[in-house]
């Protein structure tokens, strides 16, 4: 099996519907039913509905256990996969919205970190991402508390949300903050917006990755900024195709972005809503944009590269590809 490594999942987007449920009757709530699908999928219908079920699959958990739950489970599944390291984006405002406090998320995360290591033998760290249509000052407020209890194992600051509606460049402060105390950053960008906000994510924005980055495509001196700046880009295929970013596979720009140099990777972004895994992603670089194993393999050193992992650890992954 390729050794994969994924740099782009939300935590509270990884649910799976069953443990919603079984979280669900374990916090005596009444489980928001009418949105799961067949086949372990969640139902939405476009971009602005599928972040306000997002919001309501999470809405089920209630303790730093919960946050403890889905961070393990989702870990073992990846890990069955294939998986040798995640970078995972667990959000404090939706952990809030359930009335469980920051520290007590990321000790459910961290634990699970721990365990997973020894249970299945996979590397992971945290990226804390604030929220953009929750507004700056949220967004500042997340930064500020992430800073004020670093932990090893916390690696970078990132932010998702709606692109469109809250362009990258308002939130340089809350950036500042976390790169100045050492995080690495990335940030949601060229998904729904513009080449525009690509540029605006990279010249107003402390990052060293982009979240999607897809529509660098469009423009051949933002493909030349990407590379001379060492950018790299989280590339989701299932979830763009799914969110209807392109209309299917054959149009997406996966394999052009590659070619031109610029640092991509692999991920699913929030796997049971577009009905993907790490490991169908792999399998559509495969079988569908036509990679090769050993290209496969150079997507995955690709990477650990990009990663927001320490050299040691970064060594190590190298050595499991
Ligand atoms: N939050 C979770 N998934 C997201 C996506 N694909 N784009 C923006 N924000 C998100
Ligand atoms: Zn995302």
């Amino acid at each position: 099996m390729v050794a994969k490594v994924e740099l782009h999942l939300h935590l509270e987007g990884a649910i799976a519907p069953e443990l919603m449920l079984d979280i669900a009757g374990r916090n005596k709530i009444d489980a928001p039913r009418d949105i799961i699908g067949p086949n372990s999928t969640y139902i939405w219908q476009d971009f602005m509905d599928f972040l306000n079920v997002y919001d309501k699959a999470s809405q089920v958990l209630r303790t730093g256990e919960d946050y403890y739950a889905i961070t393990y489970d989702y870990l073992k599944r990846c890990a069955n996969e294939g998986a040798i390291y995640v970078e995972f984006m667990p959000s404090p405002d939706h952990a809030e919205l359930c009335g469980i406090s920051y520290d007590d998320m990321l000790a459910g995360c961290i634990k699970a970190i721990d365990d997973a290591k020894r249970d299945f033998n996979i590397d992971s760290r945290i990226i804390i991402t604030c929220v953009r249509h929750f507004g700056v000052e949220k967004c500042i407020k997340v930064a500020e508390e992430t800073v004020k209890r670093l932990h090893p194992y916390i690696v970078g600051f990132g932010m998702g949300g709606d692109e469109l509606g809250f362009p990258p460049g308002q939130f340089a402060k809350a950036y500042h903050i976390a790169h100045e105390a050492g995080l690495r950053c990335n940030v949601h960008a060229g998904e729904w917006g513009d080449t525009q906000s690509m540029w605006e994510a990279i010249d107003k924005l402390p990052v060293q990755r982009l979240g999607h980055g897809v529509r660098a495509i469009e423009d051949p001196n933002l493909i030349a900024a990407l590379i001379d700046r060492d950018i790299a880009l989280e590339v989701c295929p299932g979830s763009n195709i799914a969110l209807g970013v392109y209309n299917d596979f054959s149009e997406h720009p996966f394999v052009k972005l590659r070619d031109a140099g610029v640092k991509v990777s692999l991920s699913s972004d929030d796997p049971p809503f577009f009905n993907t895994t790490l490991g169908k992603e792999y399998e559509t670089a495969k079988n569908v944009f036509g990679l090769s194993e050993s290209e496969l393999n150079d997507i995955t050193h690709m990477a650990i590269d990009a990663s927001f992992a320490d050299d040691v650890l970064k060594e190590t992954l190298r050595g499991r590809v």
